[in-house]
């Protein structure tokens, strides 16, 4: 028998691990109650085992698979950060647990009250006037704000804009929402320099283009990890023409208490609580991508929203200019509640705090690898950096790819890999503000490794990972024909 067997074949007749009171109504009444067609002719197959079988199971399945809790989490972009664990005993208070969207509000007074205040901290943290805590999501957030700058158009006779200006580093979500919103995303060229946005280009399209423009979509720092000083310029030059600014507030975590993406001009802001305000996000999880709007969009925001009167909490209906609402409730409120402790436990001196260390962390890796892998923009950078396996690629047949799967192998999970598109082989690394400088050593010395096994042994390297439950997989084929059951022989996947 293996061990493998031993982790999934499991139970025996009998085998119980809770005990369940008798049942203390005639079986004869279910009968009633569900139709005959509906019943069961004969019992469930499913394993009867022991609590200790089933404890040792789910422990096992969780150990097969990798977590920000057993390792390093470098995904750059991504943010996996370190979600500290008073949060989630926050989350799970009875009072906010197992409170109902629907009851009433007299009896839902602490629930609002968190909400009401969780929008006045992000709103003073990003430099906005009001913010709806609604979407669910970063993307589920750019996608309301664009709904937001079209409400603000339509209301101004300026309907007719029909252009989204991106720069060529953003985010994917970015022109997919704004294609779901129904405006046409027009790409916007990074300057080879700085990594900000060409502004001779911006130029160019804003002479052409202007009044059909409506606004431009903005990562700052962007995806390479770079803060555009350009940006009050930006700022100026789409407003002029009569643009809005939306900020992709995904890299939050590199501006908190330094600037606001108010400051520098943006008119809309999503943040990604998921990832700056750690709560835990990944695997289709739950996630909040609250919108903060300046004063000039608040009348279209998504409704109810919290409001604090003599009475004490209460929801105010949003005016007739809103856009109505965008998710049934008031969002994912679990999700809310670890933003609010998060925000609540650092205060503004530990927010700031935050973003110091997760950019010191970025250029400290930055510099350390560097001897071994070029680095695209080799600036300083903001929370995050890219850097290129081209070489090894040119020069031993060793990609980005093979590089990130090799580091699973040390019991590390990989950088972002493939983006931003303008940079070959990219490997993107965020090390956040959560980790040790010894987990940061450990990684500069994998990477160390790695490069020397491409140059000298480049075959253990593109056949990586050795160490895992599931070796190289055809990724393309894994997402779209899932194979997720475990059968009987089956030791590895490969
Ligand atoms: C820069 C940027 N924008 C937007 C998003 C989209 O956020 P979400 O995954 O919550 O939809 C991400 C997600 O990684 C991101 O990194």
């Amino acid at each position: 028998m293996s061990v493998e067997s031993l982790i999934f074949e499991k139970g025996a007749p009998g085998r119980r691990a809770a005990s369940l009171a008798a049942m203390d109504v005639p079986t004869e009444a279910l009968e009633d109650l569900i139709p005959a067609n509906l019943l069961r002719a004969v019992p469930a197959p499913l394993p009867e085992v022991s609590e200790i079988e089933v404890v040792r199971h789910y422990t096992h399945l969780s150990q097969r698979n990798f977590s920000v809790d057993t390792g390093f989490y470098p995904l750059g972009s991504c943010t996996m950060k370190y979600n500290p664990k008073l949060n989630e005993d926050m989350a799970v208070l009875p009072g906010f647990a197992h409170i109902h969207p629907l009851q009433p509000v007299e009896t839902a007074q602490g629930a609002i009250q968190l909400i009401y205040e969780l929008e006045q901290y992000l709103a003073e943290i990003a430099g906005m006037a009001r913010v709806t805590l609604q979407p669910s999501a970063g993307a589920h957030g750019e996608l309301t704000g664009l709904m937001l700058i079209k409400a603000y158009h339509q209301s101004q006779g300026e309907g007719h804009r029909n252009l989204v200006l991106i720069p060529d580093n953003a985010h994917g979500t970015n022109p997919a929402s704004a294609t779901l919103a129904d405006y046409r995303s027009v790409e916007v060229k990074s300057d080879t320099r700085t990594g900000g946005i060409d502004m001779e280009h911006l130029k160019a399209l804003l002479g052409a283009n202007g009044a059909s423009v409506a606004a431009i979509m903005m990562t700052n720092p962007n995806t390479l990890g770079l803060f555009d000083v350009n940006i009050a310029e930006i700022a100026r030059m789409v407003h002029e023409v009569g643009g809005q600014l939306y900020y992709d507030g995904a890299n939050a975590n590199a501006v908190l208490g330094i600037t606001r993406p108010g400051d520098m001009g943006f008119d809309v802001v999503h943040f990604n609580l998921h990832k700056t305000c750690s709560t835990p996000h990944g695997g289709g999880g739950p996630g909040a991508g609250p919108i903060g709007v300046k004063e000039h969009l608040v009348p279209f925001l998504p409704g109810p929203l919290p409001a604090k009167g003599e009475q004490g909490y209460s929801w105010q209906d949003p005016g007739p200019q809103s856009i109505g609402k965008v998710r049934a409730n008031m969002g994912n409120f679990g999700v809310l509640v670890r933003a609010y402790t998060y925000i609540r436990t650092h205060g503004p001196d530990g927010l700031r705090h935050v973003s110091e260390s997760a950019i010191l962390n970025a250029n400290y890796l930055k510099h350390e690898i560097s001897p071994d892998y070029e680095i695209a923009y080799p600036l300083i950078c903001q929370h995050e950096f890219v850097a290129t396996a081209e070489r090894y690629k040119d020069e031993h047949g060793v990609t980005a790819l093979d590089i990130a799967k090799r580091l699973l192998d040390f019991g590390m999970y990989a950088p972002t890999v493939y983006f931003p598109l303008i940079v070959h082989e990219a490997l993107m690394i965020e090390p956040t503000e959560t980790e040790t400088r010894e987990t940061l050593d450990y990684f500069v010395s994998v990477m160390h490794q790695i490069a020397e096994e491409a140059r000298t042994n480049p075959e253990i390297v593109r056949s990586a990972p050795h160490t895992t439950v599931v070796g190289r997989l055809d990724q393309a084929l894994a997402a779209r024909k899932p194979n997720l059951r475990w059968q009987s022989g089956q030791e590895r996947t490969h």
